[in-house]
């Protein structure tokens, strides 16, 4: 597999990939505030959570120009608070470290940056910043902010997936829950896009083989479709002849609820269609990236979202996370990173993997 990484700034490079080339994006942009990612040009230091959103809607425009008709983004989230004064510069957030939830929480917060970088980013101002709109300590709604941009720029939005942080980063909050999670959108570029939900169908519960059974099969509470009907996901052959939807299982019970059909149905119903909220471990790494995500989060959405021996994009590549789990799924991947550190722990970390196997192609 080839696994290609583009040093840059994604605004300028992606315009250089042909149309509809990639059969589906997973990614984790910087989140608006949170994180120096030490190179000028950088996303995510914007001085207004607005124009925040508009560079990410810019971006992903561009990213559905290379997305194939058929295919799908997967975009990893976080959120933050509104403050009451800003840090060095910048946005605020709810205390006066602009923390916030970044993935792993470490690495530099924004009052670490250096002298340089605060004048690459002098865009941001020093003084005191409100949010537009927001009263101090409230929360910023970063996720669902740019989902409503990205809706009314075209995209499908189609799930909002919780990453429950099993090991969240203690918070020093006294007046509201610690936050442990994280959204992941998935979006799709046409009403009907490729979907192999059967790839990372889960375990059934283990009432649900008692219930039908108590219940003399499957009971039907709906149509034929539960799904949205015409909008439903061009289901993968596969994930529908072995594990299928819950609709699709409640009203095979419907057409043939005897015991034969029961027997013949046990091994469909030993999984079921992923639920929205997966509950996953934040993985330690080492080296000085402190915002990749877990591999299981690119794991579910590539098996999901790309088919064997298609290409998967990540614009915002950091330390190529989707591209080492690509690789690993027998998928080919394009990773846009602007920090050339990065980038090169990318290509390390990739080649390090599958020595053997993986074709890193710099384009830096
Ligand atoms: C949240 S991190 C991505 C981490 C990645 N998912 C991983 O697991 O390693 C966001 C990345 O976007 C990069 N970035 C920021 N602005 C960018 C831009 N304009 N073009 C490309 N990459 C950018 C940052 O340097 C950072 O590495």
């Amino acid at each position: 597999m080839t696994v290609s990484i583009l040093s840059g700034d994604c605004r300028d490079l992606l315009r250089t990939l042909p149309d509809e080339s990639v059969h589906c994006i997973v990614t984790s942009p910087p989140y608006w505030g949170l994180r120096d990612y030490g190179v000028a040009g950088q996303i995510g230091l914007e001085s207004t959570v607005d124009i925040w959103v508009n560079e990410m809607v810019e971006v992903f425009r561009e990213c559905r120009r290379v997305l194939r008709d058929d295919g799908t983004l997967w975009l990893n989230l976080g959120d933050s608070y509104a403050g009451n004064r800003s840090a060095a510069w910048g946005p605020p957030s709810e205390s006066s470290t602009l923390v916030g939830n970044g993935h792993l929480g470490g690495g530099p917060k924004l009052k670490s940056m250096t002298d340089s970088r605060r004048r690459d980013n002098a865009k941001c101002p020093r003084s005191d910043v409100r949010v537009a709109g927001l009263k101090p300590k409230d929360m910023v709604g970063q996720p669902w902010r740019v989902a409503f941009a990205l809706q009314a720029d075209g995209w499908w939005l189609r799930s909002e997936i919780i990453w429950f942080k099993l090991n969240p980063m203690p918070e020093s909050v006294i007046d509201r829950p610690t936050r442990s999670h994280e959204t992941i959108f998935l979006l799709s570029k046409s009403a009907r896009y490729y979907f192999d939900g059967g790839a990372i169908a889960e375990p059934a519960s283990p009432n649900t083989h008692a219930r039908y059974a108590q219940n003399g099969g499957p009971v039907p509470t709906s149509g034929w479709a539960d799904g949205d009907g015409p909008h439903d996901a061009v289901a993968h052959s596969r994930g529908r002849r072995k594990h299928g939807t819950d609709a699709e299982a409640r009203n095979r019970g419907r057409i043939k609820a005897t015991a034969s059909f029961a027997a013949g149905t046990r091994e469909m119903l030993e999984t079921r269609n992923t639920r929205t909220v997966w509950p996953l471990v934040a993985e330690p790494f080492r080296e000085a990236h402190f915002a990749t995500f877990p591999t299981e989060i690119p794991r579910r959405c590539i098996l999901a979202g790309c088919p064997e021996g298609g290409t998967v994009l990540d614009p915002f590549g950091g330390a190529g996370t989707t591209g080492l789990v690509a690789d690993r799924l027998q998928r080919d991947a394009i990773l846009i990173e602007l920090n050339p550190v990065y980038a090169e722990m990318a290509r390390c970390r990739i080649q390090g993997d599958a020595p053997l196997f993986v074709e890193v192609a710099d384009a830096v």
